[in-house]
Formats: C-alpha cells, structure tokens, sequence
C-alpha cells in the first residue's frame, strides 16, 4: 500500500505560546511537499512536534499515518513506524560513534529479533557513503562532533538512506551544502523516491528544488499555511520574496510572534 500521511488541524504550544495555529497537508506517497517561508514561522517546530520532541505540545489536531495517530505515540514508535527527521541543528554526541549510532537507530527501527547483522550492515553503510562521496573514515568519528556544516547534513542523508523510512522531513538539509554536496543530496533523495515514501522538505531556497521537484508548494507564515501551489510558487519567492503574499493576506508581521 502507498503510503498515506495526514496532517489535520494541527496546533502546537511551547511554554504554552502557541506556535502552530493549525496545520493541513496531505502527504501520499511518490510525493514530495516543500514548506518555504520567512525565519521564525514555525517551519521547524511543525518538525519537531511531528517526531514527538517533548518541548513542543500538541494541542490539537491530528497526524495519521497510513491511519495511525502519530500523537498517541511515544518518540521511538514514530520512528519505528516510518518517520524520519533530517534536523536543522543536527546535534553531536560524544563518545557515540557515527557507525554505532546508524547500527542502533537501524535496530530500533527494525524491532527486537529482527536486528541487521553486522556484516550486512557494514555492506550497506559503505555502500551508502560510497553513493554519498563521504569519506569512509566518518563511521568512526564521534557522532557529527567537529563534522562541518556540510559534512552533518551529509551524515543526516545517509541516515535517511540506510533508516528506509516511510515519511521523510528534511529541514533546511540544503543549507551549508557546497554546489556538489546539494547535487550529490538531491540525487540521494531522488533515488528514495517511491510511492512507499513521501517527503516534506522545509527549505529557503529555490535551488534545492531544481534537482527534487516538488509536487506542492507551501508557504507557511505566523503559523500557518497562507499559501499552497506548485513549483512555480517557489520561482516566484525566489524573485520576489514574500511581500506580495504579506499584502495579499493583509498580514504585518509573518511570525509567530506576541500577536494574534
Ligand atoms: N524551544 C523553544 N523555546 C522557545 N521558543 C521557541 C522554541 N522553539 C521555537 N521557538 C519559537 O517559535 C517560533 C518558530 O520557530 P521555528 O524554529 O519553528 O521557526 P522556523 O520557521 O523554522 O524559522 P527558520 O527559518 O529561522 O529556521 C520562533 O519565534 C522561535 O523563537
Ligand atoms: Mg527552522
């Protein structure tokens, strides 16, 4: 079955300011949906509350996956059932290396009695970096610790590559990226794009969507979503910025900030 993402009314909190007014998007598999618009519009936090991080609260509305409610679900099982999130700020964390990391996030996401065997893992891991142009030496670093800015988002796509996972949110993966890395990136993308698989790619910028051609565009101010269309739609922020959309909507200030 193809897979079926839902996002219905969506509100989300935190310290109780709310951020998310109330989102809609519909996600079917094959499809690729970017979310574009000005700095502090919630564009990360829609990620987060998606993948269950515990500073954001949802408030309302719903997230179904193939017809299972994400919000009833703790962090793991939305990772365990398909959700993946390439994170804006990829954190590091010391002492755990890149390969032993892959290896347990593979395994949480398998289930108990199904893990990957070393072997096999290893071939895949390679197989993968390979496709990504990274050096093999990065499965020993400390997971993204000292990594530039590109090498991270790198890392955070080959996680998407070997995690298989059913919803893919990439936020803002083409920012840092050398003119290469966004190629060598896009293609990776590109490669995993079944009808088992939707993706939902925050970006800033049009050129990410040169090489991943959304099937939606939506533009996302004070919370919500103000505007959805097609590719154009992201041509057309690229040359004109978000203005003519401000003065569309009557809007002032697109952030989510004190006002309502
Ligand atoms: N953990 C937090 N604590 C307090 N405020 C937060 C927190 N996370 C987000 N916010 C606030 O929520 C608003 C939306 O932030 P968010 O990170 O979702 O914006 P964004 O659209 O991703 O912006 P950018 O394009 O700059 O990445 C901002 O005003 C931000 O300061
Ligand atoms: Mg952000």
């Amino acid at each position: 079955m193809a897979t079926h993402f839902v996002i219905e009314g969506l509100k989300a909190t935190i310290e109780e300011k709310e951020i998310l007014k109330g989102i809609d998007i519909e996600i079917k598999g094959g499809e690729v949906h970017a979310i574009m618009g000005p700095n502090g519009t919630g564009k990360s936090t829609l990620a987060s509350a998606l993948m269950g991080h515990p500073k954001y609260e949802v408030t309302e509305g719903k997230a179904l996956l193939d017809g299972e409610d994400l919000l009833e679900m703790e962090v793991d099982e939305r990772a365990r059932a398909g959700m993946f999130l390439a994170m804006q700020y990829p954190s590091e964390i010391a002492g755990v290396t890149n390969s032993d990391f892959l290896r347990s996030a593979i395994n949480a996401r398998r289930g108990e009695g199904n893990e990957v065997s070393l072997i096999k893992f290893i071939r895949q891991m390679e197989g993968k970096m390979k496709e990504l142009e990274m050096n093999p030496e990065f499965a020993h670093r400390y997971l993204n610790e000292g990594f530039s800015g590109g090498e991270k988002k790198r890392n955070e796509i080959l996680q998407m590559m070997l995690l298989d996972p059913k919803i893919v949110i990439l936020d803002e993966v083409d920012s840092g990226l050398d003119i290469d890395a966004l190629r060598i990136v896009a293609e990776g993308v590109n490669t995993m794009r079944t009808e088992d698989r939707g993706f939902l790619i925050i970006t800033h910028y049009q050129r990410l969507l040169n090489y991943v051609k959304p099937d939606f565009v939506h533009v996302m101010m004070q919370g919500r979503i103000v505007k959805s269309g097609g590719p154009e739609l992201a041509e057309r922020l690229e040359k004109d910025g978000y203005d003519w959309i401000k003065e569309e909507l009557g809007i002032v200030d697109e952030t989510v900030g004190e006002q309502v």
